[in-house]
């Protein structure tokens, strides 16, 4: 167990909340080294330990580390003063050098998760810029392993391009599910059949990815030659990859270009 003292800014949100519940539930740190806050000043993880207020500047005080948990628009005015903190922020599109300068912190570490930190499946690459101690990086990659896995990263454009990607979580998944099953009501298959089948290919076949590696399953399915080749194969010759690699830039093209209001 750690004890330095965590602050979440937004910690009762999606991304922060969730962080905060498993940050309790691992027991990372004692539960009274964790101070969380939003506007209203209520929120049943106050039942569960967590110390919740409603001023900023009193949480980044009483913290040795300050997650901002916030949206992007939001961070503007924040007005929070961190002198000789870490501060960690999950927010898309804003750069190391705005936090810096907004914040006065002495090391800032860009991290993106995604949302399923709600079930503590997220990947979370994270970028640290500025002075850190050798045991607070080791700390900020655990707090990150409580909701999932984490890698730190090198280069700081590296987070806006996974923003686009490991950052987005659900989304490409679920729009593949929504394809799949529009595609077969339209080619006349039952919609609750239709929506059965794409959900068992894309939540439950998709576990076998767990233990087996990609390019071998496609390997071995399109070795039948058969009906998996063929469906596989129009992917391809419809340029299947190249509209993923536009997807990706395209949403990483906003991440760097910022989100800041
Ligand atoms: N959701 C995702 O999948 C995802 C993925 C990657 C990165 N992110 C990043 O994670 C950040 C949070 O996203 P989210 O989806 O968790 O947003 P969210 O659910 O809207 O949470 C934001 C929280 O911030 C609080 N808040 C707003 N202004 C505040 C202020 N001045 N002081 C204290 N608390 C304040 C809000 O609570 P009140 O309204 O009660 O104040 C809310 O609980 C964003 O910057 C986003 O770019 C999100």
């Amino acid at each position: 167990m750690s004890h330095e003292t965590l602050g979440i800014i937004g910690g009762t949100g999606w991304l922060g909340g969730a962080i905060a519940r498993a940050v309790l539930a691992k027991a990372l740190l004692p539960t009274g080294n964790l101070v969380i806050s939003n506007r209203s000043g209520s929120h049943p993880l106050a039942q569960q330990g967590a110390c919740l207020v409603t001023d900023n500047q009193a949480l980044v005080d009483r913290s040795d580390i300050v997650i901002l948990a916030v949206r992007p628009e939001h961070f503007a005015r924040l007005n929070i003063k961190a002198t000789g903190k870490t501060v960690i922020s999950l927010m898309a599109g804003i750069k190391a050098q705005t936090i810096f300068a907004q914040t006065s912190a002495s090391a800032v570490v860009r991290a993106m998760p995604n949302a399923a930190v709600e079930i503590e499946q997220s990947f979370t690459p994270w970028y640290c810029a500025g002075a850190i101690e050798a045991t607070t990086r080791s700390l900020v990659q655990r707090l990150f392993e409580c909701v999932g896995t984490a890698a730190e990263v090198q280069e700081e454009d590296f987070i806006d391009y996974l923003s686009a990607l490991s950052g987005t979580g659900p989304a490409f998944p679920a729009l593949l599910m929504t394809a799949l099953a529009n595609q077969a009501m339209a080619a006349g298959i039952p919609s609750d059949i239709a929506q059965l089948a794409a959900k068992s290919v894309v939540v439950n076949s998709s576990q076998l990815l767990v233990s087996h590696d990609a390019q071998q399953m496609i390997d071995a399915l399109v070795a039948y030659r058969g009906v998996t080749a063929a469906a596989l194969q129009a992917m391809t010759h419809s340029h299947f990859e190249e509209q993923i690699g536009r997807a990706l830039q395209a949403g990483a093209a906003v991440a760097r270009k910022g989100l800041q209001a």
